[in-house]
């Protein structure tokens, strides 16, 4: 029995060894089955890059084989653990899954999965618990998904060895700073906005008051410098054609580095502002549906060009996939997203493959020792801990493209794919002033009936990259505003590089000395100097990229 501190061993060796990324390999250490998490195909010119954790927790799990024949008297036919391993969703076999002793044929239901066939394979051929425990979300889900996938169950494993304690993956988590900084909306995997006062202190973010937005363990990595990221090409003919393997340390080296200040914003920012100026949303339900507006930071993030690196990589090749070219971007904890081409390599918008925050490496919280960071583009395709590179025609299969993170709300004939991904960040305005205490939820923020008092937040312009020109402040339900002062004190670290427009993505501080001794509630808007500007009557939506006026509300 692989339990207690021999199971934690192994688990932390394992660790290891996928930070050292030996972890590439299909085979799983600790026991003869082959494994494949994520799906990728291993051949002489390709790497599968797995997400080693839920390879190796998964391992131990079904390596406990040492109890034969348990096969339990139910005249289910039975299966043995090796037997299962070979039904594991690649090249056309078929999708079978563990779950509690039973044995489950998920094939047909992969088609359907609501998080897309590519996440539910990387389950495939062995026990789906440890899956579960490590993308934790997913057994917290409203869905009840033991009854969905009951009807699939074709029969017993017969080396079950009975046990049924779940394996704690988030025991390897950074040492965090929470207390003064964080709202918790959830600790496992860590989900925090930062305290609108914290906020305000000062115009750049601390790195460790940075809302954190986690999916899963926060992977460990021991040298910055020989951290591999790997390039790949997907082609129809070969979906992982390996360009390049290179240590982070190289590619730092050989890269013109970049300076950025930037807003990093999750795109579900304001879900209470949203799900109270427009109804019900997706968070409605969930740990988000009290998130204030702290779901976001401003910071100055240092790394390579990542436009320069993709030139260097794929040269002319991105001719062989013709149009519609995506890059897909995988973090080592197994999460990964895409975004078109354009974006990722718009000079307007400088996207970096970033080390730093504010001068200081990356901490582990935040992808260290690095991540992608697409100004101007929501939060959830800068992706932390970068491990590969895709260049690919098409969206592809990320569940967080192709389900999660969306534009906009299903139209008549429309299915989620064919719905736009969520990318752009709007233009947008803050207030961080707020006389809630930590106790309360960030969508508790308000302000104690004043005379006169010093208001103040900070307003960016999202993905045009343009400054802002004013901001207003009402404290007549909009029937008069009052213009704010603006102070940008970032401008001197924007690239100064005269043959190209550069994009002002930071966020820059407004205040205004008021009073609002009648008021009902305090609004604040941004414009543009392009002349985008918030909407006063926002539509409903999945529940991103809100942008109406935010409306702080005034007690006493
Ligand atoms: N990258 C990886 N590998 N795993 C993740 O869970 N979360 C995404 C993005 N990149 C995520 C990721 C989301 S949804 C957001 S909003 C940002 O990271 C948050 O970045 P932060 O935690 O550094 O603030």
């Amino acid at each position: 029995m692989l339990r207690g501190n021999k199971l934690k061993g192994l688990l932390a060796e394992l660790r290891m060894l996928r930070a050292e990324r030996h972890s590439y390999c299909l085979q799983r250490p600790f026991s003869t089955i082959s494994v494949a998490i994520p799906p990728t195909i291993q051949s002489g010119k390709s790497v599968a890059a797995c997400c080693g954790v839920v390879a190796l927790a998964y391992a131990c799990h079904v390596s406990t084989s040492a109890v034969e024949n348990l096969a339990r008297a139910s005249g289910n036919p039975s299966y043995s653990t090796e037997d299962v391993s070979l039904r594991d969703g690649m090249e056309g076999r078929e999708l079978w899954v563990t779950y509690h002793g039973g044995v489950y044929d998920l094939t047909s239901f992969a088609k359907e999965h609501p998080g897309g066939a590519a996440f539910i394979k990387s389950a495939a051929g062995g026990a789906i618990e440890p899956w579960w425990q490590y993308w934790k979300k997913h057994s917290q889900s409203k869905v009840d998904v033991k009854a969905l996938i009951a009807k699939y169950k074709v029969g017993e494993l017969s080396d079950w060895d009975g046990d049924t304690t779940p394996i704690d993956l988030y025991d390897d988590e950074p040492p965090r700073n929470i207390e003064r900084q964080h709202l918790v909306m959830a600790k496992e995997p860590l989900e925090t906005e930062t305290w609108t006062p914290r906020l305000n202190e000062q115009l750049l973010t601390p790195a460790d008051a940075l809302y954190v937005r986690n999916h899963a363990p926060v992977p460990r990595v021991p040298s910055a410098e020989g951290h591999k990221i790997d390039f790949v090409l997907h082609t129809a003919d070969d979906p992982e054609i390996l360009m390049r393997s290179v240590q982070l340390g190289n590619l730092m080296e050989e890269s013109p580095q970049k300076v950025v200040p930037s807003v990093l914003q999750c795109a579900g920012n304001r879900a209470a502002d949203n799900i109270k100026a427009t109804g019900p949303t997706g968070f409605s339900g969930s740990e988000f549906e009290t998130m204030g507006v702290g779901m976001a930071g401003c910071g100055i993030w240092g790394g390579a060009s990542l436009k320069n690196v993709l030139e260097n990589v794929y040269g002319g090749y991105s001719i062989m996939l013709e149009e519609n070219l995506w890059v897909e971007f995988h973090g080592l904890d197994g999460y990964f997203t895409s975004v078109p081409l354009e974006v990722a390599n718009d000079c307007f918008r400088d996207a970096l493959i970033a080390t730093h925050m504010n001068g200081e490496p990356l901490n582990r919280d935040h992808g260290f020792p690095a991540r992608l960071f697409l100004p101007g583009v929501i939060g959830a395709r800068s992706v932390k801990w970068l491990s590969k590179v895709v260049l690919r025609r098409g969206e592809g299969e990320s569940p967080w493209n192709a389900r999660y993170y969306k534009a906009k709300l299903p139209g008549e004939a429309e299915t989620l794919k064919d719905m736009p991904s969520a990318m752009k960040l709007p233009v947008q305005s803050i207030m961080l002033t707020n006389d809630a205490s930590p106790s309360q939820p960030g969508g508790s923020q308000f302000l104690n009936r004043s005379a006169s008092r010093l208001l103040s937040g900070v307003a960016y312009s999202g993905f045009s990259g343009d400054s802002i020109a004013k901001v207003q402040v009402s404290t007549d339900q909009g029937l008069s505003w009052n213009d704010a002062k603006l102070t940008d004190s970032l401008k001197q670290f924007q690239e100064k590089d005269s043959s190209v427009k550069k994009g002002q993505y930071h966020w820059v501080k407004w205040e205004l000395d008021t009073c609002y001794k009648d008021a009902k509630e305090v609004w604040v808007r941004a414009f543009s100097s392009g002349g985008e500007t918030q909407p006063a009557e926002p539509k409903p939506n999945p529940g991103y990229l809100f942008n109406g006026y935010h409306k702080v509300p005034v007690v006493g």
